[in-house]
C-alpha cells in the first residue's frame, strides 16, 4: 500500500514537474539493454540535485558511483557552459555505458568518467590538484562510503556541498547492531560527518519510486 502511493505520488510530481527528456530515457533505456542495475536515482531525486547544483552555482562537481551516467547527466546540466565535472566509476562497463550517454546528452566536453576503484583514483586527484569542488555527490559502495566522505571534505572549500544517497535504507540505518556491512558503512560515514567540525549537515528521508531511503546533505563550513 505504502510504496503504491509512494509510487503514484512520485509519478504525479514528475509528470508536473519534471520535464519529459528523451536524452535521460536513452541513458535509462541503453544501461538497462546493457545489463546495468536500475539502481539510478529517480527522475525526481536527479532534478533535486541539479536544482542543488544551480542553488549552488557550483561550476565544479565530483560524482563517486557514475554507473550508466543518468545522475551525471542531471548534475552536469545544472552547470555553467564552462562548468566541470568527473565521475568515478570502478565498472569498465558501466564507464563505457556512461560514456556513451554522456556524449548522446552533448556533455563530453564538461564531463570526465576515470575509471578505477574510488580509493584509488580519490588520491590521483587530489595529487594532481583537480580539486576542490564546488559539490560532491557519493554514489558508490556504501561500505566505502566513510572514506569518500573523508576524501570529500579534502576535496571542498569553504561553502562545498557534500550530498550522499542512500543513507536511510528502509530504516535500516538506525540498528546500531546491523552486520550489515551496507549499514555499518552508512552509520560510520554518519559517526564522521556528526563529529566533523568543519561540516554541517542533516539527513532528510526520502520516499518515492525508489522505496524508503534519504540523502544526507551538508556543507562545509570551514576552509581546507
Ligand atoms: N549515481 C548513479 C548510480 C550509481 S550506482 C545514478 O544515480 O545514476 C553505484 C555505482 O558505483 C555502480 O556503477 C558501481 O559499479 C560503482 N562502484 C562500486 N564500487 C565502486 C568503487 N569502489 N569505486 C568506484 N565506483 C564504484
Ligand atoms: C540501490 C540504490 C541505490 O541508489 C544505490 O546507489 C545502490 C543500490 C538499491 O536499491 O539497491
Ligand atoms: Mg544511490
Amino acid at each position: 500500500m505504502a510504496q503504491k502511493q509512494w509510487t503514484a505520488v512520485d509519478r504525479y510530481i514528475t509528470d508536473l514537474l519534471v520535464e519529459n527528456d528523451p536524452v535521460l530515457e536513452d541513458a535509462l533505456r541503453d544501461s538497462a539493454a546493457a545489463g546495468l542495475p536500475p539502481i539510478h536515482v529517480s527522475p525526481s531525486q536527479g532534478k533535486l540535485l541539479q536544482l542543488l547544483a544551480l542553488t549552488k552555482g557550483a561550476r565544479s562537481i565530483l560524482e563517486i558511483g557514475t554507473l550508466g551516467g543518468y545522475s551525471t547527466i542531471w548534475l552536469a546540466r545544472g552547470l555553467p557552459s564552462d562548468g566541470r565535472l568527473v565521475s568515478l566509476e570502478a565498472d569498465p562497463k558501466h564507464a563505457d555505458v556512461a560514456r556513451s550517454n554522456i556524449s548522446r546528452a552533448g556533455l563530453s566536453g564538461m564531463v570526465e568518467v576515470i575509471t578505477g576503484r574510488a580509493l584509488d583514483t580519490l588520491p590521483r586527484l587530489a595529487a594532481e590538484s583537480r580539486g576542490p569542488f564546488d559539490l560532491i555527490f557519493i554514489d558508490a559502495d556504501k561500505p566505502g562510503y566513510p572514506d569518500y566522505f573523508t576524501w570529500a571534505v579534502k576535496l571542498s572549500r569553504r561553502g562545498t556541498v557534500i550530498i550522499a544517497d542512500n543513507v536511510v535504507r528502509k530504516g535500516a540505518v538506525i540498528d546500531a547492531a546491523s552486520t550489515d556491512p551496507l549499514i555499518r558503512g552508512i552509520r560510520r560515514m554518519n559517526d564522521l560527518v556528526a563529529k566533523e567540525p568543519r561540516v554541517s549537515a542533516t539527513t532528510v528521508q526520502t520516499v518515492g519510486v525508489k522505496g524508503y531511503d534519504g540523502f544526507m546533505i551538508a556543507v562545509v563550513t570551514a576552509g581546507q
